[in-house]
């Protein structure tokens, strides 16, 4: 079976955080580090991409490469400095810190079935509205409507191909939705949240100390 390469991306500012939460401890350990010894557990190779003029301090990794100013950007930074013939590539966020295993897994395994992309995701629970100008202007139906996390988990051909165009989307399946990819979704995890604000980090921490992860 052909080799799995990822990409961890690191280089947000964490506006809605206040700070650049990827190098925030959880339980002792970063969440950067988190997210690069969850991928090196089930990759051959791990790049991380990092904010500029960031010195990488974290576990072994075969490349640290700084980021660009959209998310799609540093994706491209990381991919362009995996050196390997990946069959697979996984891309994951620094700022989730509780994928499990068993999720890596499952993206993994449905590419090697035959997807192009999958993607991790669950069941919309609130009520949608589009709302414009202050205003209403319908309620979405949200029979079918999932919210997407990662990891996720490429045909790397697939993946390098939705990138070469220098599209932007806020993840990566978007691009090879795109391009007429077939991407398909795995069941996420509830406690896979992104760290996006400072409240999510004390969740993550009590979930820890909860014993629930
Ligand atoms: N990311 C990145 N390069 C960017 C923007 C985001 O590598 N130019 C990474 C972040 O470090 C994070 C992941 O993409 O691990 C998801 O992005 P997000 O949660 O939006 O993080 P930030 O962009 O840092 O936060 P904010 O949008 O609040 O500024
Ligand atoms: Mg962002």
């Amino acid at each position: 079976m052909g080799g799995v390469g990822a990409v961890v991306v690191a280089a947000g500012r964490g506006d809605r955080f206040g700070a650049p939460k990827q190098f925030c401890v959880l339980h002792g350990v970063r969440l950067v580090d988190r997210a690069v010894s969850a991928c090196a557990a089930v990759s051959d190779e791990v790049v991380v991409v990092l904010p500029p003029g960031t010195e990488w301090d974290g576990p072994p990794v075969a490349a640290a490469v700084e980021g660009g100013d959209t998310r799609s950007a540093s994706v491209r930074a990381g991919l362009a400095a995996l050196h390997g013939d990946h069959e697979i590539v996984i891309v994951h966020d620094a700022a989730r810190p509780l994928a499990t295993r068993t999720l890596f897994d499952a993206v993994v395994a449905a590419v090697r079935a035959g997807a192009d992309a999958a993607v991790p995701g669950v069941a919309v629970a609130d009520t949608l509205k589009r709302v414009e100008g202050g205003r209403v202007a319908e309620t979405v139906d949200r029979r079918g409507l999932v919210a997407v996390q990662t990891p996720q988990a490429f045909r790397a051909d697939a993946l390098r191909a939705a990138h070469a165009t220098g599209g932007d989307a806020t993840d990566d399946a978007a691009l090879v939705e795109a391009a007429g990819g077939v991407v398909v979704v795995v069941s996420g995890e509830a406690t896979n949240f992104k760290v996006t604000e400072p409240a999510d980090l004390e969740r993550a921490a009590a979930l820890l100390d909860q014993g629930c992860r």
